[in-house]
């Protein structure tokens, strides 16, 4: 299978910033363990970050051309936002995973909607990294029921 993992704004700071909220782990620290489970699994694993809107939606566009089969992403604060994000995703029609290291339902109000919830597959959030792990392990779960 070929997965992407998709990461938005500010979440390249992951471990200096605000690590209380966020977690000590580096986005690299991620990478590396969501690496570590896809090669259990054979899959091809994309790992990206950017701090740009229209980068992620180009991202998710070419997805579809690659043919990746499930996307995994932190959209950060673009949940918040960004219908453009929400549009790139039901286009390409990829199933995906929404993810936040933190408990967005317990922070300020602004937080609690987003704008990719009720088109994802699922939504985990407040479990910090491991989140990212289940989110994976879900989304091969799910390929391993449909495809064969
Ligand atoms: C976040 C939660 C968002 O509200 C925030 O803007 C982020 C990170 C998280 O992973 O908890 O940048 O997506």
């Amino acid at each position: 299978f070929k997965i992407l993992v998709l990461n938005g704004p500010n979440l390249n700071l992951l471990g200096q910033r605000e690590p209380e909220l966020y977690g000590k782990q580096s986005l690299d620290d991620i990478a590396d363990s969501l690496g570590a489970i896809a090669k259990q699994h054979a899959t091809a694993l994309d790992f990206r970050q950017s701090n740009a809107e229209h980068q992620l939606i180009d991202w998710i566009q070419q997805a579809a051309k690659d043919s990746v089969d499930y996307i995994v992403i932190n959209p950060a604060a673009y949940a918040h936002t960004s219908v453009a994000l929400r549009d790139a995703l039901l286009a390409v029609k990829i199933p995906f995973i929404e993810v936040h290291l933190s408990n967005i339902y317990r922070r300020e109000s602004f937080r609690h909607h987003s704008y990719l919830a009720d088109v994802a597959d699922g939504v985990i959030c407040g479990l910090g990294a491991r989140g990212y792990e289940y989110a994976l392990q879900a989304a091969l779960t799910t390929l391993n029921n449909t495809d064969n």
